[in-house]
């Protein structure tokens, strides 16, 4: 078995939630890659700001997405976005019964989603930090 799959078993046994389930949502929009691609207008920086703050709490909520891109974040609606999304959770997994802090934070640097969203904001032209300028 898989982490990822291990860790999935781990999270819907801590849930309590039977039969095990995921949750999704069709989220009408565009990818930030395809969105900077076809050069649309009307992208407000201040909707990646929710993004961030989530991700940057990742680490101590025991979990990480492990494929943060412009490809796996959606605008929505792709007309007019308001809404930045992480999706495609293929890699993620969540924080082992027992693993210690140095291996929890080695794992967390390895798959650094914090800089995988700081990175797709700069290769799309997004001003960084937009999460600190957006704070006040
Ligand atoms: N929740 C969603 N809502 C709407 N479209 C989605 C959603 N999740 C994925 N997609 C669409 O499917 C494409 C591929 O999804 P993704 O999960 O990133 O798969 P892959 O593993 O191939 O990268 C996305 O670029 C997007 O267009
Ligand atoms: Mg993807």
């Amino acid at each position: 078995m898989d982490r990822a799959t291990s860790s999935l078993q781990h999270a819907h046994a801590a849930s309590g939630i039977q039969p095990p389930a995921v949750l999704i949502e069709y989220i009408c929009g565009t990818t930030l890659a395809d969105y900077n691609a076809a050069k649309l207008p009307n992208l407000p920086f201040t909707i990646f700001r929710p993004l961030f703050d989530a991700v940057s709490k990742f680490k101590d909520l025991g979990v990480y997405h492990g494929d943060v891109s412009s490809s796996n974040i959606l605008v929505s609606p792709s007309e007019a976005p308001v809404r930045a999304a992480l999706i495609d959770f293929g890699r993620a997994g969540v924080r082992e019964d027992g693993e210690s802090e140095e291996d929890w934070a080695g794992i967390c640097d390895f798959y650094s989603d914090e800089d995988g969203s700081r990175l797709a904001l700069k290769a799309n032209g997004i001003p960084w930090p937009v999460h600190k300028s957006c704070a006040e």
